[in-house]
Formats: C-alpha cells, sequence, structure tokens
C-alpha cells in the first residue's frame, strides 16, 4: 500500500492522479475570529486528507456566496456549524486528485464541480477539498472553471425552490425575488424552461437582460411598491426573507405557496401565511450531484446560462466580499484560485 502523504493509513488503495504530485500544504483563506471582510487571511494549511467515499478536489475556481459572507461574520446558521478557525466557501470547480476506488466513476483528471457539506463542512477558498461524492458531478463542457464555479450553490438553491418545491409548470405564475442575483437569475431560466409564467422583481438596470433570459415581465423593486401592483401568483421564491417576504403574501393567490430562501426571516411568518390563506416553505439547498448533473446537461444544451459578474484572485477575498455585501452584484462572484 502506498504511503498516505499526509499521514495516517488508507483502509483500500485510492486512486490518485499521482500521489508523489499532491502537496502537505496548500494556499487556503481562513477567518480566525468572526468578522469583517479583513478576517479573510490567505494562509498555507494541510492539504484535507481524503477519507472514505470522498472525492479529493484540486479546486480551480471557487464561487462566492451570501452565505459565505454570514458564515464569515458568525451569523446565520454558523455558530452552529463552525468552530474556528474556518475555510469559508461552499462550492468549487476543479479537477479529481483522488478518489475512492479504482473503478469509481469520477477518476483523476476528471473535471467536476459541486458543494461541500453544507452548512456544516466548509473550505472550497482553498487549492484543494476533499468533499462526499455524492456532493460533486462532472464539469458542464461548454463552461470554464470559472464560470462552472458560479453554478452548484446558487442553482441548486434555484432548482430545489422552482422545481422541487414550486412544481414549476406551464402556464404557472411565478414571481422570482432578487431575480438578479446569483439564485435568481439562474431561478428565472429554470422557471422559464418548464413553461411557468414568469415575473421577476430586479432594478431597473437589470430589466434587459432578465427580460433576455425568460422574465416575461421585470418589476423595479426599487421604485416600485410590488405589492400594490401584483396579484394572483401560484409561487413566490422569496430571496429576500423580512418585509420583502411579509409583502409577498399579498401576491399570491389563495392557497398560493410563498418558498422562503430566508428561512425563520419573520417570527409571525406561519400565523401571517395562514391568515393569508396561503402555504410557506422554508427551504435550505441540499448538496447533490445528481441534480447538479442534470442541471449540467441544461448548461451543454443551452437552455441555461450563468453570468459571472466579477473574478477575484484567492488573496482578494476582502475585496469580494465587499462586492458580495454592496448587493450591487449581477449573477456570481467567483474566486480563481489555481490554473487549469
Ligand atoms: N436557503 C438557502 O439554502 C439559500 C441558498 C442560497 C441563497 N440563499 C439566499 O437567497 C438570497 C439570494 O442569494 P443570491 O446568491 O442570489 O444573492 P446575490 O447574488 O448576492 O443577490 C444580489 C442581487 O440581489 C438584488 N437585490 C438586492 N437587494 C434587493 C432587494 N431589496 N429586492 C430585490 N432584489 C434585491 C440585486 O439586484 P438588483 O440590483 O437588480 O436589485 C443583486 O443583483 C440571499 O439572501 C441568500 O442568503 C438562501
Amino acid at each position: 500500500m502506498p504511503d498516505n502523504p499526509r499521514g495516517g493509513a488508507t483502509a483500500r488503495p485510492a486512486a490518485r492522479a499521482s500521489a508523489a504530485a499532491l502537496p502537505r500544504t496548500m494556499r487556503a483563506v481562513s477567518v480566525a475570529e468572526p468578522g469583517g471582510p479583513g478576517e479573510l487571511v490567505t494562509r498555507t494549511i494541510a492539504v484535507p486528507a481524503r477519507v472514505g467515499s470522498e472525492v479529493l478536489v484540486r479546486v480551480v475556481a471557487a464561487g462566492v456566496n451570501p452565505v459565505d459572507a454570514t458564515t464569515r461574520s458568525g451569523d446565520g446558521v454558523s455558530p452552529g456549524a463552525h468552530s474556528w478557525p474556518i475555510v469559508p466557501g461552499y462550492d468549487f470547480s476543479g479537477v479529481v486528485a483522488e478518489s475512492p476506488y479504482a473503478e469509481f466513476p469520477l477518476q483523476p483528471g476528471d473535471e467536476v464541480f459541486g458543494m461541500t457539506a453544507f452548512p456544516r463542512t466548509t473550505g472550497s477558498y482553498a487549492e484543494y477539498v476533499s468533499v462526499p461524492a455524492m456532493s460533486v458531478a462532472r464539469k458542464p463542457r461548454v463552461l470554464s472553471h470559472v464560470e462552472a464555479a458560479a453554478v452548484p450553490l446558487a442553482a441548486l438553491t434555484a432548482w430545489g425552490a422552482v422545481v422541487d418545491l414550486g412544481k414549476a409548470h406551464e402556464g404557472q405564475r411565478m414571481l422570482i425575488d432578487a431575480g438578479a442575483g446569483g439564485v435568481g437569475h439562474l431561478a428565472v431560466q429554470f422557471g422559464a424552461y418548464f413553461g411557468a409564467d414568469v415575473t421577476a422583481t430586479a432594478s431597473e438596470r437589470n430589466a434587459p437582460w432578465l427580460r433576455s433570459i425568460g422574465a416575461r415581465r421585470v418589476l423595479d423593486c426599487t421604485a416600485d411598491a410590488f405589492d400594490e401592483l401584483l396579484t394572483g401568483f401560484d409561487v413566490v421564491i422569496d430571496c429576500s426573507g423580512g418585509d420583502t417576504g411579509r409583502r409577498s403574501l399579498s401576491v399570491l393567490r389563495p392557497g398560493g405557496h410563498l418558498v422562503s430562501l430566508a428561512p425563520g426571516s419573520w417570527p409571525a411568518i406561519r400565523e401571517d401565511a395562514e391568515a393569508a390563506g396561503v402555504r410557506v416553505t422554508d427551504f435550505w439547498v441540499t448538496p447533490d450531484g445528481g441534480t447538479l448533473s442534470v442541471i449540467a446537461r441544461l448548461i451543454d444544451s443551452g437552455d441555461v446560462q450563468v453570468t459571472v459578474d466579477s473574478v477575484f484572485a484567492l488573496e482578494d477575498a476582502p475585496e469580494a466580499h465587499r462586492l458580495l455585501e454592496s448587493g450591487q452584484v449581477r449573477g456570481k462572484i467567483v474566486l480563481r484560485i489555481s490554473e487549469y
């Protein structure tokens, strides 16, 4: 049995691109304690050891998601899930460096994209990440790694909300809040692909783009009181929560369905939904390589496009988070981590 380059015995020989080529250490962004973007510091740390059915991936690019900022600042789900220091980042695109066994479908050199074990395990702001094999899929052929890194968490969220919970279908009236975001622009396209009549909220500058990717109507959320102008929706995908989510209840038809991407965002959500005569479902994204494979096919066929707003080097993660927190992003922010 070959030596494990990072110490510890492996029960079975793992398939490796070249064990000798795997380094012991890597560059990664780590956060020593909760705080602002300045806490994102590039350090040299140990390459994670692949265990069991995990796949070790050399990360070429990592997605930057709003939950990365709440995790960094110690908010959101992170207090229950993390001990510090942490390596942020929940999605990536890269190349398999080590796979569980010789006949495993994904082998060293294969190009994959996927998620870490959200929300407990973090780590894609790093040159290597070890993730459950069922959390990855083959990268869409038509996308670069930078583009593919923009997809997993946002697309699985959009798919879960629009397709699995919203059950998008022909003629259904669907409102997608914050349609210009990483989740929103994919949600608009999934809704339109399955035949729904999609309305999105967005600022005026994003309206032509959103119409070009499938929104029938775009409402300027900065200028218009959407809840006074809209009515009769079957489904609302609520990205914002809070006051926006609460006001969304009134645009649903009786028996309509609010899918909340901001679970628990206002205390009386269940009572308010009941009073309005509508259903409400909290949603959490789930890593899912099978669904990612379906999404990859829609991207390769040209039915779904991904928009990357900005690309930053790993060392510039603080700048990426400042832009993320400005709320001005169209599509996704990506960190380029290594060459491919
Ligand atoms: N529950 C889950 O599992 C889950 C998973 C992923 C994301 N989320 C949540 O879903 C939300 C969207 O995520 P994301 O990745 O799409 O975020 P994002 O990419 O950062 O969204 C940025 C977009 O939001 C729009 N926006 C900003 N303020 C708005 C407002 N008040 N009303 C409507 N749109 C507004 C902006 O477009 P305009 O300039 O056009 O307004 C901007 O393009 C976040 O709150 C995130 O935490 C939840």
